[in-house]
């Protein structure tokens, strides 16, 4: 499972930081070289880099940078305190940055810069090296030959590596098993028809795109075998908090006897959030909702509802994989176990 690779990246270190520009995806392939740090936070939440993994590589990156412009401690912190609070519910960020300041305060001023620069890199290579266990931990959960839907993009393109989500849909495809991913087009960004179907389309993976809509038919077909989606931050009673959308998928699923399972790193665990309640859900601009592509959808004045992520329960869902192994049951004892 070694070989298994893709052709995209989200985040690099070219002599500094380069985010691959996922707005301007499909249709662009543009890289951007934010060098200072107001121009690294603006892009992370504007979403030009996304997904909990890659927002913290891209965050730990940025402040590598930073502590080559001053050693002072306090500007670190201080820059690590701003990309946190860019995105706030995906812990990646957070613990991210807070592993950067930390090996930094532990080296002398004149070692700062190299010691955030090996700190970023080894975040990046271990993301990596979670996804690829991850694809073959989560793989097993579904044998024979089998159809996977997938929400909002959970793969190379939000990771360091292959992928969480679909990260487990690569090794069942190289397995010979994948019949098709199907990917819900995820309104209000599309991070779905946008990302998902293009980096599956890349990397030679069948896929088909639905509305989130025909996700409920789609599952009483019968057509799928599995539902396979990553995670935000995961909660210390195993509640998940992923992109919106996710929580009705795996009502949907529990309603049709289809698996429900969510792959995630360590990094994207929280034990020290109670539960699905305690996790802050980040509320996005009406305007993304009010527009589609760039054109007014709805009247300019109506009230908007727009939660970048929802939670869904541990009881709704089948199996967490993580680098670490598989919980199942979901419950405060199995995540313990995992990650604890
Ligand atoms: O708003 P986004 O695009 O950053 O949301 C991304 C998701 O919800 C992903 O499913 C999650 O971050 C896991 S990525 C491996």
């Amino acid at each position: 499972m070694e070989g298994i690779h893709s052709h995209v990246t989200p985040v690099r270190w070219r002599g500094g930081l380069e985010l691959l520009d996922q707005r301007a995806l499909p249709h662009r392939l543009q890289w951007l070289r934010p060098r200072r740090m107001g121009e690294a936070v603006r892009l992370i939440r504007d979403l030009a880099v996304r997904g909990a993994p890659a927002i913290g590589i891209a965050a730990a990156y940025a402040l590598a940078q930073e502590a080559r412009r001053s050693s002072s401690l306090a500007r670190l912190r201080a820059a690590a305190a701003r990309l946190a609070a860019a995105r706030p519910t995906a812990v990646n960020l957070r613990w991210a940055v807070e592993r950067v300041v930390a090996a930094a305060a532990e080296a002398p001023p004149t070692g700062r810069a190299a010691v955030a620069l090996a700190t970023a890199r080894a975040i990046h290579e271990e993301d990596a090296a979670a996804c690829r266990a991850i694809g073959r931990e989560g793989a097993a959960l579904f044998p024979g030959q089998v159809a996977l839907l997938t929400h909002c993009n959970a793969g190379a393109l939000a990771t360091g590596g292959i992928g969480t989500a679909l990260g487990i849909v690569r090794v069942v495809h190289a397995q010979g098993r994948l019949l098709r991913l199907y990917a819900c087009e995820a309104r209000p960004v599309l991070q779905g028809a946008r990302l998902t179907a293009w980096e599956a389309i890349q990397d030679g993976i069948p896929v088909t795109l639905l509305p989130d809509s025909a996700a409920a038919s789609l599952l009483a077909s019968g057509a799928v075998q599995g539902v396979v989606v990553g995670a935000d931050r995961i909660a210390a009673d195993g509640a998940v908090a992923n992109k919106v959308g996710t929580y009705p998928l795996a009502v949907l699923a529990h309603r049709h006897g289809v698996p429900f399972v969510v792959a995630a790193p360590r990094s994207t665990f929280d034990l020290t959030c109670p539960n699905g309640a305690a996790i802050p859900i980040e509320e996005r601009s009406g305007e993304e909702v009010r527009r589609l592509a760039g054109v007014r959808v709805a009247p300019r004045s109506v009230a908007v509802f727009n939660p970048a992520f929802d939670v869904t329960p541990p009881e709704l869902i089948t199996a967490i994989v993580s680098e670490h192994g598989v919980a199942r049951p979901v419950t405060a004892a199995s995540v313990r176990a995992l990650v604890g």
